[in-house]
């Protein structure tokens, strides 16, 4: 297939349907984005001791993350070097080496392969054993989060979050200690494209009053005002929406953070508790974000709420099919109750049976399936909400759009999805660094409008 011109048209807001059925496209974004992208694989909580392993996938190649003894962290493919078995089956644990279960090969901590059964009768010496390490993969960690990428030249992963790193340090750099996953994962499989649900974390508030109606008004609390899309609600000053060169983005609903829990207990005072400190650290700007609720997506496949605090990795099985990972994201210093507690409201609300995990579900299968149709699959889709009430904001990094119900982090997200499919190489990527927001022609939106605002009589 060559390049995606066609697929994502970034003026009019559109996009192939295609993008999300397409045997080829998938093919593309293999090699295009998940062999070249900064991709999640877990926390440091995760393997907090040397020895210390998780097994994961980065798209659809098996991963072993483990812990050296020097504490440093290694990435390796798992699946042996010999003749391709998978090496360790484990979802987690602390090993010393790992052995292959075909022939037996050993391969130590780092992946380097060790020990090889009768190495010397079988192969007379002519081994190379310092050749046949499983294949090694870049890691880097922020705040704690721990990435992997498969291209050398791509970027830090500091410079790939760019500017999310700014909105991130609010909540993953905040109080002392910042943020940690609880594991092991909840597992499922659903039946959808892997853009679906990143799309609908980057940026979809449209569909919570309405997917989530009835869901809303049996928790109440601060999100029940949007159940059903009452006509009094506060549309523009719900919250805000962002965009970010790399395709991360993110809308935040203020004073929501906590509107899940219904017990007003733990959770709830550790926000009031540490916001002084957010405030004081950061600003009022991100003390704002910190008592908000965030959908969040980091391009290209994870996800989390924050407030929620369920935070998701959406690994692809083929075109149609992916597999959910759902771990809990909290705050490392708070305590074990406090944990256990926004645990169990974010398992509850966004886990495999989840209350609002279950509304989502369906409609992300048949947003998928229902582009089986050789008619339905030549058309486009729509994602113009908010175009031109958008643009970049004195104080926000990124391109910031002016309402939590709005496309702009969709936009932003499909910007950078084609870019990548199109470019040869990360050089290319690099050479749009200073024309990437182009498309955002509205300079003014945010002057106009602070000032407008500034001008209004207060009361
Ligand atoms: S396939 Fe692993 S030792 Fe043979
Ligand atoms: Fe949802």
């Amino acid at each position: 297939m060559n390049g995606s011109s066609t697929l994502v048209d970034n003026a009019g807001a559109s996009q192939s349907r295609r993008v999300f059925w397409d045997q080829d496209v998938y093919q593309l974004e293999l090699e295009r984005i998940f062999s070249r992208c900064w991709l999640m694989l877990g926390h440091d909580s995760l393997v907090p001791k040397p020895g210390d392993f998780i097994t994961t996938y980065m798209a659809e190649d098996r991963v072993i993350l483990s812990r050296q003894s020097d504490g440093s962290l290694k990435a390796f493919i798992n699946s042996c070097t010999h003749r391709g078995n998978q090496i360790c089956h484990a979802d987690s644990g602390s090993a010393k080496a790992f052995v292959c279960n075909y022939h037996g090969w050993v391969f130590g901590q780092d992946g380097s392969l060790v020990d090889v059964p009768m190495e010397e009768r079988c192969y007379h010496s002519d081994l190379d054993k310092s050749k046949l390490g499983l294949a090694p993969i870049r890691v880097e960690t922020y705040k704690g989060f721990i990435f992997g990428c498969h291209d050398p030249e791509a970027p830090s992963l500091e410079d790939y979050l760019g500017d999310f790193c700014w909105y991130l340090d609010t909540i993953w750099g905040g109080p002392e200690g910042g943020m940690e996953l609880l594991g092991p994962p909840l597992k499922s499989t659903l039946a959808c494209n892997w853009k679906v649900p990143t799309e609908n974390f980057v940026g979809d508030g449209y569909h919570v009053g309405w997917t989530h109606a009835a869901a809303l008004q049996m928790i109440g609390g601060e999100l029940a005002g949007l159940s059903g899309n009452r006509a009094d609600m506060p549309f523009d000053d719900l919250g805000l929406q962002f965009t970010m060169r790399h395709g991360h983005g993110f809308g935040v609903i203020d004073n929501a953070a906590t509107a899940i829990h219904v017990k007003r207990d733990g959770y709830v005072n550790y926000l009031e508790e540490t916001r002084g400190e957010i405030r004081e650290k950061f600003g009022p700007e991100r003390e704002r974000l910190y008592v908000g609720h965030w959908n969040a997506s980091i391009f290209p496949n994870c996800s989390f709420l924050y407030g929620t605090n369920t935070f998701k990795i959406w690994h692809p099985r083929g075109p149609h099919e992916i597999e959910v990972w759902t771990y809990t994201m909290v705050p490392k210093n708070a305590d074990t109750e406090t944990k256990r507690s926004i645990q169990r409201e974010a398992i509850r609300s966004f886990g495999t049976a989840g209350t609002l995990e279950s509304d989502d579900g369906e409609n992300m299968s048949s947003a998928t399936y229902s582009n089986n149709g050789i008619i339905t699959r030549k058309g486009r889709m729509n994602s113009s909400m908010g175009k031109d009430r958008e643009g970049p904001h004195p104080v926000y990094p990124g391109i910031v759009g002016v309402s939590f119900i709005g496309e702009t982090s969709y936009r932003g997200f499909y910007r950078f999805w084609q870019e990548m499919l199109d470019a040869p190489d990360w050089a290319a990527i690099r050479a749009n660094d200073d024309t990437w927001d182009a498309m955002w022609t509205n300079r003014n939106f945010w002057p106009d409008r602070l000032s407008a605002k500034q001008a209004e009589p207060q009361d």
